[in-house]
């Protein structure tokens, strides 16, 4: 058997190789070719330009390979390919989707009126989450969101939603194509830890609310950058206090709620109005496949569009597609619900505690590093650092980690991600799926060791 560590996580090929490999498959012919021969293609010219996710290496992003007990149901979804819209164009589909969103609401501790609907990505659910927001300002000023859209609103320019500084870009993209526009998204300081700042957002809301108006507040459980978790229990309070839609952005971090020894760190997330999160990322679950959990679930009514063709008026039939946009909507309950029987939760929470242990003990191996800075307290499974070095200056620092950072990557043996904490340039690993400190220290030490190629030979950028 081929050792992993010591082969590519992608071919290393750059963009223009990758393109000269690929253009023949999109020669487009008047004749087809036979499977053989288009198989032996993708073989060789598409495969080694893949990423390969279960390379225990592949620390950088939050990409996870499919979980066997996925598989099964995946296969079965992409052999049948039902259209799970509603009841008409997939009965088994349909009320599968129903019973499992049900069976989740439940493992999560959500309170038992609420309800979810699955959703192409995390940053779809976080829309309608914002949109579902939108439409609740509006009913408590009296009027039908659905119907006026923001004109409906006195003063629709006073509408802002409240976030971490370190949310995920998603929520700009969500109320960009709201019609509202990036002004209307403040951003709030983090703490220490990179979690909004408690007394900041309780300060700032008293003077924001006497020249805004507060439709929405988006707390992050597990942020892209750290993994941090906000404090969802404190929050949720201030939102009732103030009567402010609260959403949870848990696309990433929501899953390790599941684990009794994190729930503390998740105490709260009953009280959100909404959560989303990503069963394809550390669930290994194949790419989409996302929900929108809402804790009232007559809160999709306000999504509730009907037609004479589908979706007819006066049948009560299992309709999960009315919940959000799309009407063609894929199986993406089967191999969630696949993968939790398979492996059983005891197994499924193994692969929770995984990465999350190997990052903690990483983190607590590298403390007394001089080499290396740690530049957040993982509370998931992310750890940021940079790289001490006598040659390099404080401000030659960023340069000098994106140089770092193309080096590894460029190799293709180890995949580390980069990214920056305010100003502040660092190196980040991402522990998605099972693993152990043993890897993540190798891949750091790996890092060093080019760190140190790189200042000896001065920076280049
Ligand atoms: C915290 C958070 N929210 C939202 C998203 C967007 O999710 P998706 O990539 O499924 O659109 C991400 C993606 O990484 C994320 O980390």
């Amino acid at each position: 058997m081929q050792d992993k560590n010591n082969t590519r996580i992608y071919s290393g090929a750059t963009p223009s190789e990758v393109m000269e490999d690929l253009q023949p498959l999109v020669n487009f012919q008047e004749e087809g070719i036979s499977a053989d021969k288009l198989d032996k293609m993708l073989k060789e010219r598409l495969l080694p330009h893949l990423m390969k996710y279960d390379h225990p290496n592949f620390l950088s992003m939050f990409n996870d390979f499919p979980e066997e007990g996925a598989k099964i149901g995946a296969k079965l979804a992409l052999e049948y390919n039902q259209g799970v819209t509603d009841w008409y164009v997939s009965p088994g589909g349909t009320m599968l989707e129903e019973l499992c969103i049900k069976a989740l609401c439940s493992l999560f501790g959500l309170e038992a009126g609420s309800d979810g609907t699955f959703m192409y990505s995390g940053t779809y659910a976080n829309q309608e989450a914002l949109y579902l927001a939108l439409h609740w300002k509006a009913e408590q000023e009296g009027f039908d969101f659905a119907k006026e859209g923001l004109k409906g609103f006195e003063h629709p320019e006073r509408l802002v939603l409240l976030t971490s500084f370190d949310a995920h870009f998603s929520l700009k993209h969500a109320i960009r194509m709201l019609g509202l526009g990036e002004n209307n998204l403040i951003t709030l300081n983090v703490d220490a830890n990179r979690r909004i700042d408690l007394l900041q957002l309780q300060k700032s809301v008293l003077q924001i609310q006497e020249t805004h108006d507060v439709f929405c507040v988006v707390a992050t459980t597990g942020t892209t950058s750290t993994g941090s978790i906000d404090n969802v229990l404190e929050i949720s309070k201030l939102c009732q206090r103030i009567g402010v839609w609260l959403h949870v952005d848990g696309a990433y971090g929501l899953a390790y709620s599941l684990v009794p020894e994190y729930r503390d760190r998740f105490y709260g997330i009953e009280f959100a109005d909404s959560v989303s999160w990503d069963p394809h990322k550390q669930f290994g679950i194949p790419i989409p496949n996302s929900i929108l959990f809402v804790r009232r679930k007559e809160d999709f009514n306000r999504m509730v569009l009907r037609s004479d063709y589908i979706y007819r008026e006066g049948e009560s039939v299992p309709s999960p597609g009315l919940k959000s946009p799309p009407s063609t909507r894929p199986f993406s309950a089967l191999s969630l619900v696949t993968s939790i029987r398979y492996q059983g939760i005891s197994k499924v929470l193994d692969r929770l505690r995984s990465p999350v242990e190997a990052i903690e003990a990483a983190f607590n191996s590298l403390k007394n590093d001089s080499e290396i800075e740690l530049c957040n307290r993982p509370e998931t499974g992310i750890l940021c650092f940079r790289i001490n070095n006598k040659k390099i200056s404080e401000d030659q620092m960023n340069d000098f980690l994106k140089e770092v950072y193309e080096e590894v990557i460029t190799e293709g043996k180890h995949s580390i991600s980069f990214t920056k904490l305010d100003s502040k340039a660092v190196l980040r690993i991402v522990a998605i799926s099972p693993t152990d400190a043993e890897t993540l220290l190798k891949t750091i030490s790996y890092v060093k060791k080019k760190a140190e190629l790189v200042a000896e030979r001065g920076l280049q950028l």
